[in-house]
């Protein structure tokens, strides 16, 4: 008869602990090391890994050896100090030890009167992350899978509180440069696409509120009831800050539900001297905000802060003759403010880091990664054939190349090419985005590993590259 055993002995569980440390430790001793892109090419890799679920186990050293030597190595080094595409984060080391606590332990985090304590630790940073954004002590909050379902969270609950059962007649407002995770989450809310306006943006990729004005009047005037503005602190691909003061005041006037998606760049709220940055933000009624990348923290933590909790609890909680009593007002009920009822602890991970590192340690790296990037943006600014389209408003800036003669196609090609050939280069990664008409390349310092060395070689790479492609076009 086969063995039903599945628990390890204590010995085998430390050895097999100690052969994965060993290899995550040796993995990040030496990151800055490996590719910033792995070869990522791997069809015939994939086809070959299929594989039917096996029947018998096998010792955990091959395993291992499959997945450091073959597997991680072919990715987006997203963990790289080198890695300055799309929005950037890196996964402290805390994070990765407070999983391993969480999955050791397995306790219940979604309902509090099953893990108190536990579930008070989810309460406590949340309630930091309250406090970072200025929001009230009315305000509650939800740890999600990331920013995406932050931004489900907070549409349900705007929706719920400003148009319940008239589904149909509701619209909302985003911007032309809003994340597309809006849209799929208004779709996913109910709100279907023909109730979704893309508001124009200004020269600097910000919303503008005059045009938002207008829409919102325009809906009005055809009957339709206007309940959700979704502004961005930080674009995806510019990291343009709407202007959060002009539309919450839009918004307060004509009642409508102001949310900011802070993915990219909320975070920097913790930094007082950058809080003019994102002037308006304490005042929105909702706010995504994104651990994995302006906290560091590894990926599978997002987070959305409601200012009237009332509001995010009304849209979620459910009560069943088998669970325990709902919390009122004094404990956090995670199961209460999301969909979720069993879940992993996402909020042991931000504790963690935060009380491993101090929030002191945060706020330093956030303010030097801004102004690695100011440092960056001035100095590929000041490269031939370079121009600036989007200087940093946090830190993410974006550029193309221009020369006199050539067409817009050349350019976008040769910006295309650029972002290739340097991260071809090996060491530092960066990403573009079509914004503005034309294609753009763009640089996001948000990693906690990228450091000053880091910057310095992306800007040599980039005036490297940039030189030669030029030269060539021009030849
Ligand atoms: C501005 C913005 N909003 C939302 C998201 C979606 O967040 P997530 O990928 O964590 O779901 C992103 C992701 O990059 C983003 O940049």
């Amino acid at each position: 008869m086969t063995d039903a055993t599945l628990e390890f002995p204590p010995e085998t569980m430390r050895r097999m602990g100690d052969q994965v440390m060993r290899r995550v430790v040796d993995h990040l001793a030496t990151i800055d090391e490996q590719p910033v892109r792995g070869d990522v090419d791997a069809t015939a890799l994939c086809r070959a890994m299929r594989e039917p679920a096996p029947e018998e186990g096998s010792a955990l050293e091959p395993l291992l050896d499959a997945l450091f030597d073959e597997w991680i190595p072919r990715t987006f080094n997203t963990a790289s100090p080198g890695y300055l595409a799309y929005i950037p984060g890196g996964g402290v080391f805390p994070g990765a030890l407070a999983d391993l606590i969480a999955s050791g332990v397995n306790r219940y985090t979604g309902v509090w009167p099953t893990a108190p304590a536990l579930v008070q630790l989810e309460a406590n940073v949340l309630d930091w992350l309250r406090e970072w954004m200025q929001f009230p002590a009315t305000a509650r909050g939800l740890f999600t899978t990331g920013g995406s379902m932050a931004n489900f969270a907070a549409i349900v609950s705007a929706r719920e509180r400003k148009l319940g059962a008239e589904l149909r007649r509701g619209t909302m407002y985003l911007s032309t440069q809003t994340h597309h995770s809006v849209g799929k989450a208004a779709r996913l809310a109910g709100i279907l696409p023909d109730r979704v306006r893309a508001i124009e943006v200004d020269s600097a990729f910000r919303m503008r509120a005059d045009l938002l004005s207008q829409a919102i009047a325009a809906d009005h005037a055809a009957g339709l009831q206007p309940f959700l503005v979704v502004s961005s602190a930080g674009t995806t691909n510019t990291g343009a800050v709407d202007p959060l003061p002009a539309i919450g005041a839009l918004c307060a006037r004509e009642g409508l539900w102001h949310h900011v998606d802070g993915a990219y760049g909320a975070s920097f709220h913790l930094c007082p001297e950058l809080r003019p940055l994102l002037a308006g933000l304490p005042q929105a009624d909702s706010v995504t905000l994104d651990p994995h990348k302006g906290l560091f923290i590894p990926y599978g933590t997002g987070a959305v802060l409601v200012r009237d909790g009332e509001a995010l609890r009304a849209a979620h909680a459910e009560t069943a003759s088998y669970m325990p009593e709902n919390q009122g007002e004094e404990f956090y009920d995670p199961h209460q403010y999301g969909p979720d009822l069993s879940r992993g602890f996402p909020g042991l991970r931000v504790w963690l880091a935060f009380k491993l590192y101090g929030a002191a340690r945060y706020r330093a790296a956030l303010a030097e990664k801004r102004a690695l990037a100011l440092d960056a943006a001035r100095r590929v600014a000041a490269l031939p054939h370079v121009v600036m389209d989007a200087p940093p408003q946090l830190s993410l800036f974006a550029f193309h190349l221009e020369w006199p003669g050539a067409t817009l196609a050349e350019q976008d090609a040769a910006t295309r090419e650029l972002l290739e050939r340097v991260t071809r280069r090996g060491k530092v990664f960066i990403t573009g985005c079509q914004a503005g008409g034309r294609f753009l390349a763009r640089v996001c310092v948000l990693s906690f590993r990228t450091r000053q060395a880091q910057i310095d070689t992306c800007v040599e790479h980039i005036a490297g590259e940039a030189g030669a492609i030029v030269a060539r076009a021009r030849a």
